[in-house]
């Protein structure tokens, strides 16, 4: 411990960093592993790979954002973080297994949340690692419980959808402005992200989106009830043999009611952490770009 190091995140950095993420997310998800629920996989070269060029995109937009924490073994932990005009978000936060609890996290969430310091709103997806939860609580966010709906889509009670269309880059301006308003703060540079690993809908008078893949929602904001149910009907309507809606919070009742409806199971999973805000509805958020 005592030649830990905190130093900002480089390039050169990324490749340990996604290997540390695999394995301390791996190991929590197999400890927290609920019976009947997909078993914890690690994660797949495409998977690692999106995570890189996510991370690396972070190095570019916030460079003050992302830091490690480095001794003789060399980088043993990692925070990054971004912001996004009022809004303040941290996308990943780990430590090598076999050195968490230790102190490490500790340091690494400070320089994080300092470069927030200036953001009025702070938001992050947390895990149910009790260890997080306790830095998040320390760092002064206040943590709102996290639902999840999986399962297989009965498309018998999906209502016929109207009103919908792909989304291009030429909505990502209207998104944004809708994103201020949900969040404080647009996806802005995210949008490259999200779009590399998800498909967009968009309502066709602009009230709402969604990235979605066929296997899950990534995230859906909307200006109204309305909007956000009939973009969720779609996703549900493209999606494959499982479906999952993650990061709801009880703001937003009515994705736990279509999950409820679609037959989908509800449980839940991890908290969202929050900081001069309430939990934004009718949204559901990214767990990484929020
Ligand atoms: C979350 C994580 C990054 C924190 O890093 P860390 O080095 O373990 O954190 P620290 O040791 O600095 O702090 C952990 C705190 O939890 C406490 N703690 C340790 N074990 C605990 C347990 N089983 N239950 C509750 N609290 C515990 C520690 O005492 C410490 O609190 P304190 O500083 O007030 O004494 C790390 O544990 C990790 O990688 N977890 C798995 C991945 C993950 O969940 N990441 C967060 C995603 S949101």
């Amino acid at each position: 411990m005592d030649d830990l190091r905190i130093r900002p995140m480089t390039t050169e950095d990324l490749a340990a960093a996604e290997r540390i993420s695999d394995d301390a997310f791996y190991e929590l998800d197999v400890a927290t592993h609920v019976p009947g629920r997909p078993r914890p996989e690690r994660r797949t070269p495409e998977r690692s790979a999106a995570w890189v060029a996510r991370s690396a995109r972070f190095l570019e937009s916030d460079p003050g954002g992302s830091w490690v924490a480095e001794d003789a073994s060399g980088v043993v932990g990692f925070a990054s973080s971004a912001r996004r005009e009022e809004v303040w978000f941290l996308a990943t936060f780990a430590v090598e297994p076999g050195r968490q609890g230790a102190g490490i996290g500790a340091p690494l969430l400070e320089v994080a949340v300092e470069y927030g310091r200036d953001c009025p709103r702070w938001m992050l997806s947390a895990s149910d690692d009790p260890r997080a939860l306790r830095r998040y609580h320390r760092a002064g966010l206040r943590l709102h419980p996290q639902m999840t709906l999986t399962g297989t889509v009965d498309r018998s009670t999906l209502p016929a959808v109207s009103g919908v269309r792909e989304g291009t880059p030429e909505d990502r301006e209207w998104m944004d402005e809708l994103d201020r308003r949900l969040r404080g703060g647009p996806h802005g540079p995210d949008h490259d992200s999200l779009a590399d690993s998800t498909s967009l809908v968009v309502t066709a008078e602009r009230s709402g989106y969604a990235y979605a893949r066929p296997d899950h929602l990534a995230v859906l904001g909307a200006r109204d009830a309305t909007a956000a149910r009939t973009l969720l009907w779609e996703c549900l309507a493209r999606s494959g043999d499982r479906f999952e809606i993650g990061h709801v919070t009880s703001a937003n009742g009515w994705a736990v009611e279509i999950g409820l409806d679609t037959r989908l199971s509800l449980s839940t999973s991890g908290f969202l952490g929050l900081r001069g805000m309430d939990p934004p509805a009718p949204y559901v958020h990214h767990g990484a770009l929020l």
